[in-house]
């Protein structure tokens, strides 16, 4: 299969690269990164959940970065919603694109939404119903598509069924999540191939995190597979709070980088991204995650 002449990225960092940091962050600094994410061009930014702030606390302010982000026309600011609460939540704060997220074991699905794969999906079907009537677009994930932390190896015939379930309700869009960063490029491509059998390829995207350093590799398997949506992190930022050891999400930076080699279209630039990963870096305090932006950054300071 030829590459794609264009491709879309979701920036998921302000969501679920945040998620997972302990140190607290200001609504003002969570307001900035996004508004730099979007300076950068990105046309879809996961701002925040709406969840237990007991699980997850550094979500709790969802709400008032919402309130103080610039929107641009165009460009689409999502929200997690786990359940009717979270949803009613995310209505008042004005959200007009929410994602529902489901995993593919069993295990998981337990540790992170505290209920069965079958319960979490009939959670979601008044949700569903609840955003057909607000005019509000729902994205899908399943998280674990590639491994589970606690049961192992997740067949790719278990993904599809998962995927499945949230395209026929209503998701315009299923994110498969490589969630522990397992997953090589073999697999990647057998995965969609399984999975793209009952869901159609364009209704698919890729979530790949980088614990062993394959994410790069396995969007490029994914774009060979037809591909053509990816999650990314600015700065590489995340991890998972129920998956102990998992690195953060790809880099955004370091899959422009890759794209842009390609001749791949996103309308996202590669050095106002950089900037915006430097700010939340500062903010932080530490080394940014992607390399590109670790190897721009020596570039300046060093003199070839
Ligand atoms: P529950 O069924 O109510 O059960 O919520 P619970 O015991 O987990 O809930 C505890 C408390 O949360 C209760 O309050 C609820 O009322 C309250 P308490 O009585 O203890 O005072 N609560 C809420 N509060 C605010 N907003 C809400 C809400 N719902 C309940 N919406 C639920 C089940 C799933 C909602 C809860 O367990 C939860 O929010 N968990 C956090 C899940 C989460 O955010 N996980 C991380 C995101 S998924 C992910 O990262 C994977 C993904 O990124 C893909 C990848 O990376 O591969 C998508
Ligand atoms: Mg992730």
């Amino acid at each position: 299969m030829s590459l794609p002449s264009h491709v879309r990225l979701v920036e998921v960092g302000p969501r679920d690269g945040l998620q997972n940091e302990a140190q607290p962050i200001s609504v003002a600094d969570k307001v900035k990164l996004v508004d730099a994410l979007t300076a950068a061009g990105l046309g879809y930014i996961e701002v925040g959940s709406f969840v237990s702030p007991k699980w997850v606390p550094q979500m709790a302010g969802s709400a008032d970065v919402f309130a103080q982000i610039q929107r641009k026309a165009g460009v689409k600011y999502g929200a997690l919603t786990p359940n009717l609460r979270g949803f009613e939540d995310a209505m008042t704060a004005g959200v007009k694109e929410i994602a529902v997220f489901a995993a593919a074991s069993e295990a998981f699905s337990q540790r992170n939404i505290n209920c069965s794969i079958g319960e979490s999906l009939e959670r979601f079907a008044p949700i569903m119903a609840a955003a057909k009537q607000h005019g509000v677009t729902v994205r899908g994930y399943v998280s674990c598509v590639l491994g589970c932390p606690y049961e192992g190896a997740v067949a790719p015939e278990q993904v599809a069924a998962v995927a499945r379930e949230l395209y026929a309700m209503g998701c315009y869009e299923v994110s498969l999540g490589d969630t522990i960063g397992t997953g090589t490029a073999g697999a990647t491509r057998r995965l969609f191939e399984v999975v793209g059998k009952d869901v159609p390829r364009d209704k698919l995207a890729g979530h790949f995190h980088d614990t062993y350093g394959q994410a790069i590799a396995n969007i490029y398997a994914s774009l060979l597979e037809g591909i053509q949506v990816f999650d990314s992190s600015i700065a590489g930022l995340g991890g998972c709070p129920y998956a102990k050891g998992a690195s953060g999400n790809v880099a955004t930076e370091d899959v422009l980088y890759l794209l842009n080699g390609l001749g791949i279209e996103t309308g996202v630039e590669l050095e106002r991204l950089i900037l915006a990963g430097q700010q939340i870096s500062a903010v932080l305090g530490r080394p940014t995650g992607s390399r590109v932006a670790k190897a721009r950054n020596a570039e300046r300071v060093t003199p070839v």
